[in-house]
């Protein structure tokens, strides 16, 4: 006896309207229970659906492109008939799914797939699987899959049951590199072969002293993908420049001295994110994001901030900074920091933005070059501002220093835009009242 079993989408946390973009099964497919049956990826996260019982796949109710939520059908599977298959189906519905790899809290869904390593499969290398076969693959490794435009069919499987793991992926784009290369020459030297990456060095650290393995927080996962693949594609230039802010912060510690007892704070941090506006309406290139061979310059202003918690960096984002008051920017920053470390932000926090300040003036450093945030095109790094002399004309006078640090993707931005940019910045966060003559 068989029983036919509706698969709904289990609990997959605040998201909903979430497209499919990937059907991992076919119709006539024999599955085991936890089996990624289909991917779905909203602009934050990507989400294995696993199968909630064993049997044959009868039939799909959703297709690549659909929006689904919680409790949307996708597909019916024909169990056998057991005590307990439709109990587990029922559990295994209300279950999570299988794993959730969340691409970068900080960064974009979809990004393009780096340059350096679009391999098609390599003549050199039989498929990995028989026509029609299944591939077996975590969320995290089918992104990372995607990320490098590899076709999970292809790649040889190490791992578990069969299934592909992330180095079995590494592999495989390595093979499909040198097998691309010219016969006698190094790698390097044969045209567009991408990265030539050596393997990462495998080492017992244990062999030199005592150790302890902690295992990466998810943010730091998520993150860490997303600015590798960010420091790869894109070519980064970091200017460095130096801001006056000396009457800035004495208006600054003024206004909080008044406002003592209500409690109403402004941080350097507001002002930053307001000057910032400042320069994006002045040089739009950098309020635009790279699509293909087109520029998509963005009409609106949403300034996103690095933000430091105990788990890694994320990256929320204050919406229409260019609309709202120093108050409220000062306000919403601080939530959204708490929101960040309490772990609590949402996709909506942190999507969106067009461009970031990484602030570490409250911590130290005299400079450091910030990977941009991709798909935006710049972000500004800002570290401890100090007292300098500096000369006035007739002696040395001492004045409050940030130094100012712009990292910007060379395909969008030129160092002479970058330049102005900075001395913009220089000149408004000089005399604040510069920000009061724009229209
Ligand atoms: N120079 C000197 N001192 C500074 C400063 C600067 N540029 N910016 C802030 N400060 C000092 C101020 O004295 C301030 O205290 P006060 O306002 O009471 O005088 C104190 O630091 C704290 O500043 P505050 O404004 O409350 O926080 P912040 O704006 O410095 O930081 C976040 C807020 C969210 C940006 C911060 O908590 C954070 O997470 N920073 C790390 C970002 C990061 O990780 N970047 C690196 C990415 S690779």
């Amino acid at each position: 006896m068989t029983r036919l079993i509706d698969v709904t989408v289990p609990d997959i946390g605040d998201y909903k309207d979430v497209p499919v973009i990937e059907l991992l099964v076919q119709p006539g497919d024999h599955i085991t229970a936890d089996d990624p049956i289909l991917t779905l990826e909203s602009d934050k996260a990507t989400m294995d659906v696993p199968a909630p019982v064993a049997g044959i796949v009868r039939e799909l109710l959703a297709k690549v492109g659909d929006r689904v939520s919680q409790g949307s059908l996708v597909m019916k599977i024909e169990t056998a008939e057991g005590g307990t298959a439709a109990a587990a189906a029922e559990a295994a519905q209300a279950a999570p799914p299988a794993s959730v790899a969340v691409p970068m809290a900080a960064a974009p869904a979809a990004p393009p797939p780096p340059p350096a390593a679009e391999p098609s499969a390599p003549a050199a290398l039989p498929p990995a699987l028989p026509p029609g076969g299944k591939v077996h693959a975590s969320p995290s490794v089918r992104g990372y899959a995607r990320e490098l435009g590899v076709d999970l069919a292809q790649v040889r499987a190490s791992g578990a049951k069969g299934r592909i793991t992330r180095e079995d992926i590494t592999a495989h784009v390595k093979a499909a590199m040198s097998s691309g290369s010219v016969p006698g020459k190094t790698p390097a030297a044969a045209p567009g072969n991408g990265l030539d990456l050596l393997p990462w060095p495998k080492i017992d650290f244990a062999k030199f002293g005592p150790i302890e393995t902690q295992p990466l927080s998810r943010i730091k996962k998520i993150s860490g993908g997303n600015l590798s693949r960010n420091a790869v594609v894109i070519p980064h230039v970091t200017n460095f420049d130096e801001a006056d802010i000396t009457d800035l912060e004495a208006f600054r510690v003024a206004l909080n001295k008044e406002n003592d007892k209500s409690g109403r704070k402004l941080t350097m941090l507001a002002f930053l994110i307001k000057a910032c506006v400042s320069a994006l309406r002045k040089f739009p290139e950098f309020n635009a994001s790279l699509d293909g061979d087109n520029l998509v310059l963005k009409k609106y202003f949403h300034v996103a901030f690095a933000a430091d918690t105990p788990n890694g960096l994320v990256v929320p984002v204050i919406r229409d900074a260019d609309r709202k008051g120093l108050y409220e920017i000062a306000a919403e920053a601080a939530e959204l920091a708490k929101k960040a470390r309490d772990g609590k932000l949402g996709p909506a926090d942190m999507s969106g933005g067009c461009f970031t300040v990484s602030s570490l003036g409250g911590i130290g450093g005299t400079a450091f070059t910030p990977i941009i945030n991709a798909p935006e095109v710049a972000i500004l790094g800002v570290t401890k501002a100090q007292t300098k002399p500096v000369w006035d004309g007739q002696q040395f006078v001492p004045r409050l220093i940030l130094p100012l640090c712009l990292s910007w993707d060379h395909r969008v931005v030129d160092g002479v835009l970058a330049a102005r940019f900075l001395v913009h910045l220089q000149s408004v966060l000089g005399d604040f009242r510069r920000i009061s003559l724009e229209g």
